[in-house]
């Protein structure tokens, strides 16, 4: 459930109608309602209850510091994965000690301003960033929080390019070497050994994968237990998928997804931490673009908008369907007509839909893309030198800029000349 509804034939977002932001701030902008992030993390973390238990957003969805205080606020953690991310966390007034490090390529910099800024855990992926991780503790002379992240080999059935949790990605330590692993992460010096890591991949809608991997994850900490260790916490990582339509199947509710973890991991007597991106901030948010043109083409009509793929990178990158909806509402009985929307950037990937049923549009009519809070606005891009688009966050009847649209100059002024071509 979000909170962007149609009230008297307007998008509104809460309480504010969609246009009038519009107005305000031009488009293309993303909107995000303070009220659905609230409830999706609430959700999780009484799904989660009674167990001892941290949710950590994943940033990487979402980073505007506005979002990460209203989480903040609520007692999320953060699950960062760059020493940029964590700068973000402490500077949104996340205390350190709610804040879980991952990350394959953590280098030895961002080990070092994490361990100097306070962390509550590292999320060690390898033996190579262990042994480095150590080496950086030692020479600070403080102790590191490590679990270390389990490839668990485990097929999440969701897109490749998100799928994490198989023995052939780049992600974790086999699970059959684990044992090995942790006894040398408890002689390194430097280092604490207190959990278990696991993140098997994104966009799940089953919960089939994830039992898997934290049955799985059950057995190893008895294991890691009866060779001494004192696994504390267990950190399920993030994943579970939103629905992108309207129309297709539901995937689980946090609820479910918190009976499965109580189920195979409860008895263990854990912390719980778990990793959150998607589920919390994807329906959270919308992409508003207008129309620039509506275009006849042989064969078939284009809908050409102001927002591009350096705005949304999720349809051209991975298929990604997203729901396009006009902001005004059409009057019943109205025939829609099908077009392909697209972008004024300059590739024919700049393609958000195909064939895709609209109510008659022209230029200057908004439209809103649904579910596009989470991995929009973090991997938009200033290609086609198009400035990144500004992010408007709701709440009730109020709605505060909290990213502004760059000018030409202030994107220009970036580049140097070298003396050379003066
Ligand atoms: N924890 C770790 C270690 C992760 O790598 C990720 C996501 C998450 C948590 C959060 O997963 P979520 O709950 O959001 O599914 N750009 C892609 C998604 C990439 C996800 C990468 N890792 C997309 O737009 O679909």
């Amino acid at each position: 459930m979000d909170h962007f509804l149609y009230r008297d034939g307007a998008l509104h977002a809460e309480d504010v109608p969609v246009s009038e932001i519009a107005a305000a701030v031009g488009t293309p902008f993303y909107c995000y309602s303070t009220a659905t992030l609230q409830r999706h993390f609430r959700l999780f973390d009484e799904a989660l209850d009674p167990l001892d238990h941290l949710v950590c957003f994943a940033m990487k969805a979402n980073s505007n510091q506005a979002i990460l205080r209203t989480l903040a606020e609520l007692g999320a953690g953060m699950d960062v994965v760059s020493g940029g991310e964590y700068a973000r966390a402490k500077a949104a007034g996340v205390p350190g000690e709610r804040i879980v490090f991952s990350g394959v390529g953590k280098t030895a910099g961002e080990m070092r301003a994490a361990l100097e800024g306070g962390i509550r855990q590292f999320n060690v992926e390898s033996e190579p960033e262990m042994e480095a991780l150590s080496a950086v503790a030692t020479s600070l002379g403080v102790t590191a929080p490590v679990a270390l992240r389990i490839n668990p080999d485990v097929d999440a059935r969701t897109h490749a390019k998100i799928a994490t949790g198989k023995s052939e990605n780049k992600f974790g330590i086999p699970i059959a070497r684990a044992r090995e692993v942790y006894a040398r992460a408890a002689a390194l010096p430097g280092l604490e050994v207190v959990g278990v890591d696991v993140h098997i991949g994104s966009q799940l809608t089953e919960l089939e994968p994830f039992e898997m991997a934290y049955r799985k994850l059950a057995e190893l900490t008895e294991a890691l237990r009866a060779d001494g260790h004192d696994i504390r916490r267990l950190d399920l990582g993030g994943g579970l998928g939103i629905p992108y339509t309207r129309s297709n199947e539901a995937p689980p509710l946090p609820s479910d997804y918190g009976e499965m973890v109580k189920r195979t991991v409860g008895h263990l007597g854990c912390e719980v931490e778990i990793e959150p991106g998607r589920l919390i901030a994807g329906n959270a948010g919308i992409l508003v673009s207008g129309v620039i043109y509506v275009k006849n083409g042989e064969g078939r009509d284009f809908l050409i908008l102001d927002a591009a793929m350096n705005d949304l990178i999720r349809p051209s990158m991975y298929d990604a369907h997203h729901d396009i909806v006009p902001v005004i509402e059409p009057a019943p009985g109205v025939e829609p007509s099908v077009f392909d929307i697209v972008g004024p950037v300059c590739e024919t990937g700049d393609t958000f839909a195909r064939g895709r049923s609209m109510p008659p549009l022209a230029p200057g009519d908004l439209v809103a893309f649904r579910s596009a809070g989470a991995y929009g606005a973090v991997m938009a891009s200033e290609y086609n030198t198009r400035p990144l688009i500004p992010e408007v966050l709701v709440h009730g009847d109020q709605f505060a800029v909290i990213r502004g649209r760059p000018t030409f100059d202030e994107m220009i002024s970036r580049d140097n000349i070298p003396e050379w071509l003066s």
